[in-house]
């Protein structure tokens, strides 16, 4: 009787056993894929045009909203992106990541005081993009951009994250 006992006991340890390791494998498959997705590791980067050159005034910093590196089918809104793009000169452009270095709010472009401000915390950076003050640990972070038959291109990148300890510049 004693013996039978510790078989069953012994019987239903090993099944709980078996569940919570077909359990934790389940769990796993998420985690795993995507350490290993090549879609995730290896994301596409396209130049996406953001209008004519002569649509942008000299000295001026508009945004510019486009498609991301990414556009996925199922992804609606999600799949836009926007920069913050100031035309320097004739033929010199600079495309700001709309994206506070601090915790990724989204930053406004003030042409008064001639700044850019996080409504989260009160980062603030000045017109070049560099840090001015708050919380933020450096400058916005920039998007190369190029012109191409009088089109102006942003290369599109993964949303930059945050750069908490990085260098104030
Ligand atoms: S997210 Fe911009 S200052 Fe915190």
């Amino acid at each position: 009787m004693e013996e039978e006992n510790i078989n069953r006991r012994s019987f239903i340890i090993r099944v709980l056993y078996g569940i919570g390791g077909v359990l934790g494998a389940i769990t796993m498959v998420p985690v795993i894929s995507a350490l290993f997705s090549p879609l995730l590791r290896n994301t596409p980067r396209d130049w996406r045009v953001v209008g004519r050159v002569n649509d942008f005034k000299i000295g001026k910093t508009v945004l510019v909203k486009y498609k991301n590196a990414l556009p996925l089918e199922w992804s609606g809104l999600s799949s836009e992106t926007a920069s913050w793009l100031q035309r320097n000169s004739e033929k010199e452009f600079t495309a700001f990541a709309i994206n506070c270095t601090h915790l990724g709010c989204p930053v406004r472009w003030e042409g008064d005081a001639e700044l850019f401000l996080c409504p989260c915390h009160g980062g603030v950076y000045n017109k070049d993009g560099s840090y001015a003050a708050g919380p933020p640990p450096h400058g916005l972070n920039k998007y190369p951009v190029r012109i191409r038959n009088n089109n102006v291109e942003i290369l599109t990148s993964p949303v930059p994250i945050t750069n908490i300890g990085g260098e104030k510049s």
